[in-house]
């Protein structure tokens, strides 16, 4: 079963995700976007859960507002392609931090190993804005990945932190109960 985060569709199997997975279901066999399964991103999230979410976000927006959703849920599941533990990872001398570099890096893996338009490119190279305040986003799918990627983090970091929470408030009143 494959979901993004705060939906119930199962995007391998759902009748409604059909078109979103036509879409990226060779990215979603490939050895190297599983191999992101290897890392954690935020909280419990791996990264390639991570992209599933952005991805599947940024298609489910570009497709109301009639951007183009194909290159969004595309360019999303590549774009933190950088395949590595940013939580361990040590920069080179000279080199700048995970935040800063690692759209770069994900832009090459990527283009090394798939076809990307130029929108798709964008996309990928320009999610960190304003982080990185030059690569500013060209087109409108990159102001979607922009705030989809940060609003998935988002929820990344907190859902967990919430359900933990919910959980000892229910332990809590359990023992209250009984006492
Ligand atoms: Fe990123
Ligand atoms: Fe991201």
């Amino acid at each position: 079963m494959l979901k993004a985060i705060g939906s119930k569709l199962d995007l391998l199997r759902d009748q409604k995700a059909k078109a979103y997975y036509c879409l990226v279901s060779d990215l979603l066999e490939n050895e190297l976007v599983l191999k992101m399964k290897e890392f954690t991103h935020h909280g419990n999230t791996t990264c390639f859960q991570h992209c599933l979410n952005v991805s599947y976000y940024n298609y489910v927006i570009c497709r109301f507002f009639s951007l183009n959703a194909r290159a969004a849920a595309r360019a999303g599941l590549l774009h933190d392609l950088f395949l590595y533990d940013w939580h361990t990872y040590k920069p080179e001398k000279g080199e700048r931090l995970h935040g800063f570099t690692h759209a770069e890096t994900a832009l090459k893996n990527a283009k090394e190993n798939f076809y990307l338009s130029e929108l798709e490119s964008d996309i990928i190279k320009k999610h960190m804005f304003p982080l990185n305040i030059t690569a500013v986003p060209r087109y409108r799918e990159t102001i979607v990945i922009v705030l989809v990627d940060k609003y998935c983090g988002m929820l990344e970091t907190v859902i967990p932190r919430l359900k933990k929470a919910g959980e000892f408030f229910h332990r809590f009143v359990k023992v209250k109960h009984s006492a």
